[in-house]
């Protein structure tokens, strides 16, 4: 496990010594996997000191707002994580639609600062990361980049984000209003599905001993804290909704794949619940369903490639989704006459229509997903089909006028809705859907070799010993050691004992 980054033992005590320094210096603590996973194990003081703190100022105690469970103000906790439950009305399936709502992270009002967080922390426990004198590079197509310069600030150290140059605005300004030199945001060539123009980049940079490269593609922390915080997050969300209907069973959860972390949640709720693990990509980019390459507007979830944290052979469910669907719902549940149409010919609650701005682009791709899943295993008013809002409309506001001019140059009305409502959400089919046999598991795991032992100098031992299902349950070993020795670290800074 050691070769796959899953170190348990103190690499480097000079490293340690000046991360406690710096820590102790500028009272920075670092919440435990658990507490993340299970908020109610936050110490009362510093769930008492967050609630005079802005949740996206660059305060440390933010660190412990990295999880599921804030309220809608974003200022306490909430006994569920927030969501929203989809009715019939707006999916056209009898099956409850359930979206836990990554808007209500700190920071950077995405879930991707979560990822960030469980591959930082590791390192620092282990002493392998030294804030006081390295870059932490980060290489993203969407929101993990924002999410680590965010923690990067919050820890006194230098971020570098690694994105393609065709991100959005919104993205872009974030960046510029967080990083401390402008020079820390590297654009690479290209956009969202120019994943290999990032790892170049990447190895330019490693080449200096002082930069050190925060992979999510590769590393496993992303997938073990999302495993256990995303996973123990959406469990407590369906046991809320279960406690109101004892039939309901957990169905499907739906995960658009960029890193592949998210979807790590779904083999927590396979594990709990039976249900199925339901792998989303761009139809325009089909890299799993058919080998496929090519462009797409969802961003966050980059490919033309396998993550090597991503357990393809626990996928049950292969499904694409059209930009073009997602771009024109985007414009649906954002515009005055979209919501207008939802509320008069659909019926759909004025609460519900207000949380749709919830829905980031990747969001409404894992939702028409779950439509098309439940569509395909039959689903009925008892199962629920689970996902997440990954983040929310505010980072595609720029994008949404380029989607007017291309797709509705003379303007949007309520007739424009009803055409989209019509064409992505009534008409969704099970068409570009794969349920996979052994054989083509097999296929789309054996399509990661060309990145990882080709390009990336993975050997084929370690590349083949991830399509075994104990690897994967034998990692999770490594997480209360770690959390141990995040507790360690806290203790000999001291800041906890002083709130
Ligand atoms: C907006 C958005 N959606 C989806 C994803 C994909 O999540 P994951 O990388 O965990 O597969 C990302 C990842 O960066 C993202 O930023």
């Amino acid at each position: 496990m050691q070769r796959f980054g899953l170190v348990r033992e103190l690499v480097d005590p000079d490293v340690h010594a000046r991360t406690v320094g710096r820590f102790r210096e500028a009272r920075i603590a670092l919440p435990t996997f658990a507490q993340l996973t299970d908020p109610g194990l936050i110490p009362r003081g510093v769930r008492e000191a967050l609630a005079g703190i802005d949740p996206d100022a660059a305060h440390p105690l933010n660190l412990f707002r990295i999880h599921w469970f804030n309220d809608h103000r974003r200022t306490g906790l909430a006994a569920v994580p927030q969501h929203i439950v989809l009715p019939p009305s707006l999916t056209g399936v009898e099956s409850p639609i359930v979206v836990a709502l990554g808007d209500r992270f700190p920071l950077i009002r995405a879930h991707k600062v979560l990822a960030a967080y469980g591959c930082l922390a590791p390192q620092l426990a282990t002493g392998r990361f030294d804030p006081t004198r390295q870059r932490a590079i980060w290489p993203s197509t969407g929101n993990y980049c924002r999410g680590g310069v965010a923690i990067s600030r919050l820890m006194g150290c230098r971020g570098v984000a690694v994105l393609p140059e065709g991100m959005s605005r919104e993205r872009f300004e974030w960046l510029e209003a967080w990083v401390t030199d402008r020079s820390d945001i590297v654009r690479t060539p290209g956009s969202e599905s120019n994943v290999k123009e990032i790892y170049d980049e990447c190895a330019r940079l490693s080449a200096d001993p002082d930069n050190v490269v925060f992979n999510q593609f590769s590393e496993f922390a992303n997938h073990l804290i999302h495993y256990y915080a995303t996973g123990a997050a959406l469990e407590r969300v369906f046991r809320a909704m279960a406690d109101m209907n004892p039939r309901l069973r957990l169905c499907a959860f739906t995960a658009a794949t960029g890193s592949a972390g998210t979807i790590a949640a779904g083999d927590y709720l396979k594990e709990r619940f039976g249900s199925k693990v339901v792998a989303v990509e761009a139809l325009e980019c089909p890299t799993m369903l058919y080998n496929g390459f090519g462009e797409h507007h969802i961003q966050g979830i980059g490919d033309r490639h396998v993550p090597l944290i991503h357990n393809i052979m626990n996928v049950d469910l292969v499904v694409a989704v059209s930009d073009r669907a997602t771009d024109r719902l985007d414009l649906l549940f954002n515009t005055a006459e979209g919501l207008a149409y939802l509320a008069r010919r659909r019926g759909v609650d004025t609460s519900l229509l207000e949380a749709l701005s919830s829905l980031g682009l990747s969001s409404l791709c894992n939702v028409l997903a779950a439509i098309k899943a439940a569509k395909y295993f039959g689903c009925g008013p008892d199962d629920a089909v689970v996902a997440v809002a990954t983040d929310g409309a505010a980072m595609y506001t720029s994008e949404r006028a380029l989607t007017l001019a291309e797709y509705f140059p003379r303007g949007f009305d309520e007739v424009a809705a009803g055409e989209v409502f019509g064409e992505h959400i009534l008409g969704a089919t099970t068409d570009h859907l794969l349920e996979p046999t052994l054989i083509e598991r097999e296929r789309i795991f054996n399509l990661g070799y060309f990145t990882w032992v080709e390009q990336q100098g993975v050997s084929v031992d370690d590349f083949c010993a991830r399509k075994k299902p104990e690897f994967w349950t034998a990692m999770r070993e490594i997480v209360p050691v770690w959390d141990g020795m995040i507790d360690e670290l806290n203790a000999r800074t001291g800041v906890l004992d002083q709130l």
